[in-house]
């Protein structure tokens, strides 16, 4: 059965008809041309294909397009500007964040999704103190992004990149 969902994905909007099966994942690869957002698993498990769905991160192999109809969806690729980088994109850079640049992807749109979610005071299992500010500690970092997996095992200098974009020392 097809239904017809509205998504602006990367600040362009899309109207078209999907089966309702379809993931958010596979219109935004298969239908869109948009392969920003990568299929490591297909069932939830890694993290590659993680999106921020209105702001907030989500992996969308998990995510049905007919359930966000009307969504905003923002993915690696459409972080920045043109010719620019987002703060987490530099970071990543900076610090040799990757290897082979699969999960990276992933990685950026979910540590974008954790400055925020820190940002806005959101205590995780590795938070100590529940009353104050939430400090960006490696083992905060590690806690927050244990989603998203890493195939070259990039994490040791993930951790830091993730530290430098949220302004931690
Ligand atoms: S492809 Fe979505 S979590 Fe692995
Ligand atoms: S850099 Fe290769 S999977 Fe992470």
């Amino acid at each position: 059965m097809d239904a017809e969902v509205t998504l602006t994905v990367d600040g362009t909007r899309h109207q078209l008809p999907v089966d309702t099966r379809t993931t958010l994942l596979d219109l935004m690869r298969e239908r869109l041309g948009n392969t920003s957002p990568k299929k490591g698993c297909d069932h939830g498990q890694c993290g590659a294909c993680t999106v921020l769905l209105d702001g907030q991160r989500q992996l969308s192999c998990l995510a049905l397009a007919v359930a966000h109809d009307g969504a905003e969806i923002t993915t690696a690729d459409g972080l920045a500007p043109a010719g620019e980088l987002h703060p987490v994109q530099q970071a990543f850079l900076d610090n040799d964040a990757f290897q082979c640049g699969y999960c990276t992807p992933g990685q950026v749109c979910s540590a974008v999704g954790v400055l925020d979610e820190v940002s806005r005071g959101w205590p995780s299992h590795a938070t100590a103190d529940l009353t104050g500010e939430v400090e960006l500690s490696h083992d905060e970092v590690a806690e927050r992004m244990s989603g998203n997996l890493c195939r070259c095992a990039a994490y040791a200098n993930i951790v830091p990149a993730v530290q430098q974009a949220g302004g931690a020392r």
